[in-house]
């Protein structure tokens, strides 16, 4: 798979702030909005979507990468995720990106598009358990 182009990344950015905007975070106040390209090309989006029981939260990585999972993708070029502050994805978020591949680019901003880190998944979650280690 060919490395993504700058405007790849600036749009994947972009799609992952207007995602944003749909966060349910009455209780953090932390939104956040996330966009994964496929290696089809598709893009899927996800915001965080918060509970009055807490735990039963869920992030907008894992919605955005559940989304396209099924829509039948399994393949993921690269994930944007923008925050305020250019938090970085929980651990969760990593393994669930994981499962999918460790080589998808996780590309990391803020609320004004400023990319803050891009790494790997396998940069972000070295030695992770996944499928290869049940097959
Ligand atoms: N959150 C995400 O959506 N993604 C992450 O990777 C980190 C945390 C959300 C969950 C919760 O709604 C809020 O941010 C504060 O933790």
């Amino acid at each position: 798979m060919m490395a993504l182009t700058q405007e790849q990344k600036i749009d994947l950015v972009r799609i992952a702030k207007q995602a944003r905007q749909w966060a349910y975070a009455p209780y953090s106040k932390y939104k956040v909005g996330a966009a994964v390209l496929t290696e089809s090309g598709r893009i899927y989006e996800g915001a965080n979507v918060e509970n009055a029981a807490y735990p039963v939260t869920m992030c907008a990585e894992r919605i955005a990468v559940f989304t396209a999972v099924s829509h039948g993708e399994r393949k993921f070029q690269a994930v944007a995720v923008v925050t305020e502050n250019g938090g970085t994805p929980c651990g969760s978020c990593r393994q669930v990106l994981a499962e999918f591949g460790t080589d998808t680019l996780v590309i990391i901003a803020d609320e004004n598009e400023k990319i803050r880190m891009e790494k790997t998944v396998s940069e972000l979650l070295p030695g992770s358990f996944g499928p290869q280690d049940l097959i």
